[in-house]
């Protein structure tokens, strides 16, 4: 039986080695027809027509140069039509090599998703996963091959508007985030129907923009590229990632287009990565912006031998490359090298045995916001939300409220639920995205009576809207008060230097709380947002960034507890702008301050309590845990052992909950200053009212190791704390280890 197994295996691992093997084969078989300028093609890649994402070039014979060979890739083109109708042109090629459609699919493609900030905030890896595996089935029917997603870029500036496409300010969270999006996107393998190529973006460190403005530069030590703003690209490659997109912000002096070091050096070298690197949008041709490149030959030079493979939208390889290869500067073997693997990934999607196999337009009519997406749609929005303040126990709500106001701006919106980055499918009928007054409607009974006021806008100053409000809030058992910013606020180019609630919304809030009603304030948004005023006099807050297409249905699921909300915030929330950048794992001060209000020659702001508004990992539920019984398995662990940390968790509240459990480590004395504390692991739970559950942690010698000044990957001997808590601030129990040699 043993042998037959093994035999087996040795089969189906030689069928795969055979099976890469004559992809390998034909993309050599193909390359030795391809004249220079057909090479060159294939590097090439050109946007279409939907929704363009930057600056336009201008490419009117786009059809004509695809019949000629001369373009290898578009983005924002779709639908299955669509695409076919492009296919078709690729196929009146003389080599007949199909184009790749790329686009950004980044929460969502009908049915749309959380931001994936939101998403974070779940930290719920099966949901995350599933949401970007429903948007891969439903994109891949409509004919897309290939995501600009995941965004894995860690930021801790709020400012930053495409804080709203990551995971947050976390490299652990960030990473386990960056593996699950990856493996839902590519599912069990690529060249399935239902599954799309990745594109981890944006390498590297573009989260790290200096001030949090959008293109800025970055300036970050070689060991914090590698301890923060790696790992999530590293994990992302571990999931298969199929490609890569560079930057547009220089590292250190060096525009990341044009970087040999991460891209040619890190991640084709030192990482082995096999898949090809786009360029951001027109990003090779921005390098002469950046005075890194006199002129956009010198940017195609540039940008292929520090090894970006295509060209997004800045025609510098299109008109560049066939001369540099002529005048001997840039060596055919590196333009064979780069069309090599994009030719690679199309045999793999399958594109050579039909180049028309996305594009279908009966399995798109199946697919699209299909019930089973919705559904999953619905549950992942309601685990994002977080809730922040619940003082007066103000909800759940009652089904049987006689008469709710459900005021603000963003109560009757629709479309503004997907939220930045949605593919906003205009010439789809927009009925099905489930705004939050409809969420409403549908979840109270016959006898519970609905009023609806707006109140004012979202950043205008007028104010002739409040007295309706206040009319509608004094007729009320309960008013809902939705505000924040509006959905386009952040996101690509959203930088914003004042993160608060825009317009007069606070305002509104502070005339509604005259009324002495009770009010449950919601929050849409797509970064942290500063609203103290709020924060401080309101008694009830639920955060709900957008939410995606079933928006509506999940506050409402929230609210009425339906769903007892489990997020926890993936990014630090400051008290104001001048706290910026502030995260929770920052390093130990030589003067750290001894309390919240310590500012005796500490490390502080003396107009500023120390702490931030809400903590990373924060998050309230309806019902409340208790920590307990926390056991390390021995107080020594060697460098090649493990050591097994337990906690006792028990729902002490009357309802069935979820509770993320987050395990931090700190390293007490070592030869590069350590962070505060560092998050190395997390579960979340499902507890009944009354349940306990022990959860166990494992913690091996990479959780401890770091890198050092030589960028070498290892721990070192001595003490360290361990901390088990509710956020990286409440710390219910602490224990303490060693780590010998
Ligand atoms: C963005 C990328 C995106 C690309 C294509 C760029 O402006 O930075 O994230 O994938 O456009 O839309």
């Amino acid at each position: 039986m043993k042998k037959h197994v093994s035999l087996m295996l040795l089969l189906i691992s030689f069928s795969g080695i055979s099976q890469q093997k004559s992809i390998d084969q034909k993309v050599n078989e193909l390359l030795a027809k391809m004249t220079l300028e057909e090479k060159i093609g294939q590097l090439n890649q050109y946007t279409g027509d939907h929704a363009v994402t930057g600056p336009l070039t201008m490419n009117p014979n786009k059809k004509e140069e695809i019949k000629a060979g001369k373009i290898g890739s578009m983005l924002n083109v779709l639908g299955a039509n669509y695409t076919r109708g492009y296919q078709e042109l690729a196929m009146q090629s003389r080599l007949k090599i199909p184009l790749l459609f790329g686009l950004d699919v980044v929460h969502g493609y009908k049915t749309t998703f959380p931001l994936p900030l939101a998403e974070a905030a779940s930290w719920d890896l099966d949901a995350i996963e599933l949401g970007a595996r429903i948007a891969a089935r439903e994109s891949a029917a409509s004919g897309i091959h290939w995501t600009f997603a995941p965004m894995v870029d860690i930021s801790r500036d709020p400012r930053w508007g495409r804080v709203m496409e990551g995971a947050g300010e976390d490299t652990y969270l960030g990473s386990k985030i960056a593996y699950a999006r990856v493996k839902g996107f590519q599912g069990n393998k690529l060249g399935d129907l239902n599954s799309v190529m990745a594109c981890v973006k944006h390498f590297a460190a573009y989260g790290a923009a200096i001030g949090g403005r959008d293109y800025n530069s970055v300036d970050v030590s070689e060991r914090a590229l590698w301890e923060t703003y790696l790992p999530p690209f590293k994990s992302a490659l571990d999931a298969g990632a199929a490609t890569f997109m560079n930057s547009f912000n220089d590292i250190n002096g060096i525009p990341a287009t044009g970087n040999k070091h991460i891209q040619r050096d890190i991640l084709k070298g030192k990482w082995k990565f096999d898949g090809f690197v786009v360029s951001d949008w027109g990003s090779i041709g921005e390098m002469i912006n950046h005075g890194y490149s006199k002129d956009k030959k010198e940017a195609a030079y540039q940008a292929i031998t520090a090894g970006s493979d295509m060209d997004m939208e800045s025609n510098s390889y299109r008109y560049s490359l066939a001369e540099l290869v002529k005048e001997g500067k840039v060596s055919e073997s590196l333009i064979d090298d780069a069309v090599k693997r994009i030719l690679r990934k199309k045999f793999e999607m399958g594109l050579f045995d039909d180049p028309y196999r996305y594009s279908d337009a009966k399995r798109q009519q199946k697919e699209l916001n299909n019930p089973e997406n919705t559904k999953a749609a619905r549950e992942i929005a309601a685990k994002s939300i977080v809730l922040l303040k619940n003082e007066a126990n103000t909800l759940p709500l009652s089904k049987a409220t006689k008469t709710i106001g459900f005021i603000g701006p963003m109560v009757k919106l629709k479309r503004a639920n997907h939220g930045f980055w949605a593919i906003d499918l205009k010439d789809v009928d927009s009925s099905y995205i489930v705004s939050q007054w409809e969420g409403l409607e549908r979840k109270v009974g016959k006898n519970t009576k609905l009023l609806y006021a707006k109140g004012c806008g979202i950043t205008s100053p007028d104010k002739s809207g409040f007295k309706e409000a206040v009319d509608v809030a004094n007729q009320s058992d309960v008013v809902i008060l939705s505000v924040g910013e509006r959905h386009d606020m952040s996101g690509e180019a959203k930088s914003r230097s004042s993160i608060g609630l825009p317009g007069v919304q606070e305002e509104l809030i502070k005339e509604l709380q005259k009324t002495g009603k009770p009010i449950v304030v919601l929050i849409n948004a797509g970064r942290p947002l500063v609203f103290n005023w709020t924060a401080d006099n309101m008694p009830t807050i639920v955060y709900t960034w957008w939410l995606g297409s079933e928006a509506g249905n999940a506050i409402s699921d929230v609210l009425f507890g339906d769903y007892n909300p489990s997020g926890k915030l993936p990014m630090t929330f400051p008290r104001t702008e001048g706290q910026i950048p502030i995260y929770y794992n920052h390093m130990s001060t030589g003067r750290p301050a001894k309390n919240e209000d310590d500012k005796n020659y500490v490390s502080a702001y003396i107009d500023l309590q120390n702490s931030p508004k809400f903590a990373f990992g924060y998050g309230l539920s309806y019902t409340t845990f208790k920590y307990s019984d926390l056991k390390l398995s021995k107080n020594t662990m060697a460098k090649n052992d493990k050591l097994e940390v337990s906690v006792t968790i028990t729902n002490t509240g009357k309802r069935l909950g979820e509770e993320v459990v987050q395990l931090y480590l700190r390293d007490k004395v070592a030869s590069i200053v350590r962070p505060v504390k560092e998050l190395k692991d997390f579960r979340k739970i499902k507890l009944s009212a009354g349940e306990s559950k022990t959860i166990v942690f494992t913690i091996d010698d990479e959780k401890l190791a770091f890198y050092h000044e030589n960028l070498e990957f290892k721990s070192e001997s001595g003490s360290f704390d361990v901390m088990v808590g509710a956020s990286s601030e409440d710390i219910r129990l602490k224990g303490e280890f060693e780590l010998s040699e």
